[in-house]
């Protein structure tokens, strides 16, 4: 076959759309033909098995990691962000699951972890990393977002997706129901809240909902296949699917049962909402729905007109997402995007729509609706509940402006 056969063919076979086609075609044009000769790592053979014994990802993506909030680099209260820019599909590898943690990231040797049950339950119980292990497990994914995460859009910061939205993450999470280890205690029926404590430096306590505790809650110990990294909360973590994530305690070894919120400084002075009439929101617990447009997106460069599949996520802390919206035109206009299966309950949902871009200046919107009819607000709606002395539960639509050249920034529509 000759070179200008093969390219004929190959544009054939790729049986896309008409703009597609230019785009392979400008990958073969003349300066960059495809090549006849027999590549080198084709003719020697290649490594006989995987070095190291605990595979890595190609030298050529090690680029892609998490940053530190900007700020928060060498502290013990510090966070570092998912690259949500570079995310396929919806699993976040473990490797570069968001960071949060108030004391630093503890090293605890799993055979000495314990975990307290104790307060308003018929039997108080300590528990071991085997014994939580021997009970009935589950496996279930969910996303997890801190209620931080996108606060820097209230005022306007800007920046890529990974500063805006990189407190993100969805993995699937392995443990025992919260509430088998609730049947082993017995609860007193006076029951109402829990107290959840952590065992790093910094002794994270929240209260948690008794109906958020029977319900879906976790106990987990294992993490996408393997068991939890130490900065997710290793041995033993608490979940709380679809709750902001300071509420899934990680590191957990006590659980208090008792009859009312604990009053802790984590839900007291902070992860409370101020709103405009100068009263604070208190136990906003559950994430609303949100989505955002992971490509083209802030920092990223559209090389030229043509055929762009927008992609992005939506989730809601409320169950399953049943639509996601896109807007070219900075939402004058809605187009329904396709939904990525599978579709799970508070758990990140993958969305594209096909877009022929004509080089004209666009601002790209995604909006979210979940399965209780809640729709995404756009920026000024929210500011108009919620004024702007609010930091933790930002979630209005966001705005990427596509420039003629190409250029992705994050503009405030
Ligand atoms: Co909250």
């Amino acid at each position: 076959m000759s070179t200008s056969d093969r390219r004929r063919f190959l544009r054939r076979s790729a049986g896309l759309a008409a703009a597609t086609l230019a785009t392979a075609r400008a990958a073969t044009s003349a300066a960059d033909p495809v090549p006849d000769a027999v590549p080198e790592w084709t003719r020697t053979p290649g490594h006989p098995i995987l070095r190291p014994p605990y595979g890595e990802r190609s030298y050529h993506e090690t680029g892609i990691v998490r940053i530190p909030i900007p700020g928060r680099v060498n502290t013990m209260s510090s966070a570092s962000l998912t690259p949500l820019q570079d995310m396929r599909g919806i699993v976040t590898p473990s490797g570069l699951v968001f960071e949060r943690h108030h004391g630093g990231v503890p090293d605890i040797p799993p055979h000495e972890h314990r975990l307290l049950v104790h307060g308003l339950v018929a039997r108080p119980l300590v528990f071991g990393m085997e014994e939580l292990m021997r009970f009935p497990s589950v496996s279930r994914m969910h996303f997890l977002e801190c209620s931080g995460n996108t606060a820097g859009e209230w005022k306007g910061k800007g920046g890529t997706v990974q500063v805006t939205h990189g407190l993100l993450s969805c993995c699937e999470w392995t443990g025992v129901p919260l509430a088998v280890v609730l049947q082993e205690t017995g609860i007193d029926p006076r029951a109402q809240w829990l107290l959840a404590e952590g065992a790093d430096a910094a002794a994270m306590t929240r209260s948690i909902p008794i109906e958020k505790a029977l319900d879906d809650a976790m106990l987990v110990y294992a993490q996408n296949g393997e068991m939890l990294r130490p900065e997710q909360g290793y041995p033993l973590r608490l979940l709380l699917p679809g709750f902001e994530g300071n509420a899934s305690v990680k590191w957990l070894r006590r659980i208090k049962v008792g009859t009312a919120p604990f009053m802790t400084r984590e839900e007291t002075s902070k992860y409370t909402d101020l709103m405009p009439d100068g009263t604070a929101r208190q136990f906003t617990l559950t994430m609303e729905a949100k989505s955002v447009i992971l490509r083209p997106s802030g920092g990223q460069q559209v090389r030229g007109p043509g055929f762009v599949e927008i992609q992005g996520v939506a989730w809601s802390g409320r169950g399953r997402i049943t639509r996601v919206d896109v807007s070219v035109d900075g939402g004058r206009s809605w187009r329904a995007a396709q939904l990525q299966e599978p579709v799970l309950t508070k758990c990140l949902t993958a969305f594209r729509v096909p877009w022929q871009w004509n080089g004209a200046p666009a601002v790209l919107q995604s909006r979210a609706v979940d399965e209780t009819g809640y729709m995404q607000p756009t920026r000024s709606q929210l500011i108009a509940a919620r004024g702007l002395d609010s930091y933790y539960h930002y979630n209005a639509i966001q705005s990427w402006q596509l420039a003629a050249d190409g250029a992705v920034t994050n503009v405030h529509a």
